[in-house]
């Protein structure tokens, strides 16, 4: 059985739906941010905290656990500036709590959703998993904390994990029943959608003077469908390999800029935006884009869904739950 921590959150519950299909599932999530409607029936779900160490031992006591998924974690820049604490206590503490008791009941195998965020301001076009980790908020500090833990885990306690770092999810699932749903929406992509359907009065335009060609940001799109099949892959890389650590960038590799992605939603809505364009958001850096060499590689892992698919699933999303 797989536990699926943070299994109500967007990229948890795309995850899970993949992850039934052949899997038993129990999923943990303390609905802070995610919700219940996006877990798929044929999971178990706990409402509980992954910080309870109480909650922890119920799961690993009734269900024989062979690896443990953990998505659950709060993931806004700007909040992490302004409450660091929530920060350290909920990604770093709490994920603590979870690796001693998994320690504690033998389970060994353990995958963690990092970020792009890790790499702070990269000073390459395209960025490998070589390149130094120098964040520049506390939301990635707290993600490079799990990042140091896990490898001293590793050495010490013979952990074996698979570490993803994402770039930026976007889009929703095929079927219709599954996508974003953030409260409060500070993406991109959904922003403009929203702002498509008539629910925002206009799109801002964080920054027009960037080094880029358009002089707006440029980032890595990932469709949440081909981030989940990462996952799936890397869970398989575990459950047979013995000796498995990895940390492993999961981006397209192809940088979209924020006037190509608003471009993008026109196109595929065939509706107009109208746009502010207004000041640099603090902490954005110009580019990230992702080199996925070592997954593709050692995985076989490959994103096969474009900007046009992602946009065009979000916007079934968005338009069928108008929001
Ligand atoms: N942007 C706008 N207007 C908006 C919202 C966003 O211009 O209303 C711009 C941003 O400035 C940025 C780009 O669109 O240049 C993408 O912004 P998002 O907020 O959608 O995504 P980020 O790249 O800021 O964030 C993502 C993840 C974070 C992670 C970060 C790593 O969502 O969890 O990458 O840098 F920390």
């Amino acid at each position: 059985m797989i536990l699926v921590v943070g299994g109500a959150g967007y990229i948890g519950s795309h995850v899970v739906k993949q992850l039934v299909e052949t899997k038993p599932v129990v999923v943990l999530d303390n609905l802070s941010t995610g919700h219940r409607y996006l877990v798929d029936k044929r999971a178990v779900f706990v409402h509980g905290d992954l910080g309870d160490r109480a909650t922890l031992v119920r799961i690993f006591e009734k269900y024989p656990i062979d690896a443990v998924m953990h998505f659950a974690a709060n993931s806004l820049v700007g909040e992490s500036v302004a409450e660091p604490m929530k920060y350290y206590k909920n990604n770093v503490a709490a994920t603590l709590t979870l690796l001693e008791t998994m320690m504690e009941y033998g389970v060994k195998r353990f995958i963690f959703s990092s970020t792009a965020a890790v790499y702070g301001i990269p000073n390459v076009d395209i960025i490998t998993e070589q390149c130094p980790t120098n964040p520049i908020n506390p939301y990635g500090r707290s993600k490079l904390m799990v990042e140091h833990m896990l490898s001293d885990f590793a050495s010490a306690y013979d952990l074996r994990y698979v570490v993803l770092r994402y770039f930026n999810a976007a889009g929703a699932h095929e079927s219709g029943e599954i996508g974003e749903d953030h409260h409060p929406e500070t993406h991109l992509i959904p922003l403009i959608l929203q702002h498509l359907l008539g629910l925002r009065d206009k799109i801002s335009v964080f920054g027009t003077d960037y080094d880029t060609p358009d002089g707006t940001c440029i980032r890595d799109y990932i469709h949440v469908t081909d981030l989940a099949e990462a996952h799936i892959l890397a869970l398989h890389a575990l459950l047979s390999d013995e000796k498995k650590t990895a940390v492993y960038n999961v981006g397209n590799g192809l940088g979209y800029s924020v006037k190509e992605v608003i471009d993008m939603c026109e196109r595929v809505t065939g509706k107009k935006a109208t746009i502010e364009y207004t000041v640099r958001r603090p902490g954005d850096p110009a580019r990230l884009v992702a080199s996925s060499e070592n997954i593709a590689r050692e995985l076989g892992w490959k994103a096969t869904r474009s900007l046009e698919d992602i946009i065009a699933s979000a916007w079934r999303w968005h338009a069928s739950k108008r929001g």
